[in-house]
């Protein structure tokens, strides 16, 4: 494996089998109550610029059951914040701990700190990418179907972080991705590009019922993300007709599922009914953030400091 995982493309097709088959391993120990410290001594810094529950509890859970430790670090109480720079807070890290967990704001922030850190980094969320929950949502799309290969899965809403890490990972699983957008809301050309140039099978709609339509996965996230609050009326018009509500399932079959990575929107980008409903895999995702990065982190921290 790379030393650090950044992009979801961070990893081979052969890497994230190996890693899904530890997480599904790893899973079922922990349904049978057993305890492994792999990475007993070993810690992991967890810096947020931004808000979290679920990485956060996840890896800092994670990081526990393995018999190491995790580190808690608001970006705005360290020094970065007031202006050191971060190849020097990155060079001081590696001193200290085997991994780094980064959310930041600019995905430019988590590369300069993998380029000087000596020890793994993991993208815990940025502008561009949200790879540690592909890593989860594959998984559970795998526990509910079997495999990925040649699901068709649609993506219904705004073209961000996590919809470009879902447009990659289609190289990687055989999955096909459809995503349906407002105009002015498409994901980034440049991750389009790339994973068709890589054999990845994605098609840009404008409308949510094509995209859904035969669909075996529905998958949706916030209008507003993190850092988009000050666009919040504007994307509330332009989004108003992709709503993923009772309606719009109509048009998938009834064994299609949905999955959300959460924080949900009830009543903006899912309908209430849809989340508490019986094509709602939301829970069994959210749990999965967690045995994925078991996962991820005993590959990534197993060998370093
Ligand atoms: N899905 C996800 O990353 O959730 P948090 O923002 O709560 O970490
Ligand atoms: N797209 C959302 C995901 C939150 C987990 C955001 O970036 O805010």
């Amino acid at each position: 494996m790379k030393k650090d995982f950044l992009s979801i493309l961070d990893i081979t097709e052969t890497e994230l089998t190996g890693l899904l088959t530890e997480a599904k391993r790893l899973k079922a120990l922990k349904k049978e109550g057993k305890i492994h410290d792999y990475l007993r001594g070993k810690n992991l810094a967890m810096i947020f610029e931004k808000s979290s529950t679920r990485t956060h509890i996840s890896f800092e859970v994670g990081m526990n059951e393995l018999g190491g430790h995790a580190l808690f670090l608001n970006a705005r109480d360290m020094h970065i914040w007031r202006g050191e720079e971060i190849r020097d807070t990155a060079r001081a890290a590696t001193r200290y701990v085997s991994g780094l967990m980064i959310r930041a704001y600019k995905h430019s922030t988590i590369e300069e700190f993998a380029r000087h850190a000596m020890i793994p980094v993991i993208n815990g969320l940025s502008d561009l990418e949200h790879p540690c929950q592909l890593l989860a949502d594959i998984l559970t799309i795998e526990e509910h179907f079997g495999s990925a290969r040649d699901l068709k899965v649609a993506w219904v809403g705004d073209g961000n972080n996590v919809c470009n890490s879902l447009i990659l990972a289609t190289v990687l699983t055989g999955m096909n991705v459809t995503v349906a957008t407002p105009s002015g809301y498409e994901p980034a050309e440049a991750i389009v590009k790339k994973a068709r140039a890589l054999g990845g099978k994605v098609q840009l709609v404008r409308k949510p019922e094509n995209a859904v339509t035969d669909a075996h996965v529905i998958v949706t996230d916030t209008w507003i993300s993190m850092g988009d609050e000050q666009e919040r009326e504007e994307r509330i018009r332009s989004f108003r007709k992709f709503t993923v509500d009772a309606t719009l399932l109509r048009h998938a079959s009834p064994d299609a599922r949905v999955l959300h990575c959460l924080p949900a929107h009830r009543g903006e980008e899912i309908a209430d009914e849809v989340m508490e409903g019986g094509q709602s895999l939301v829970w069994d995702e959210a749990e999965n953030r967690l045995h994925a990065q078991k996962a991820l982190l005993l590959r990534l921290l197993k060998n370093s400091g």
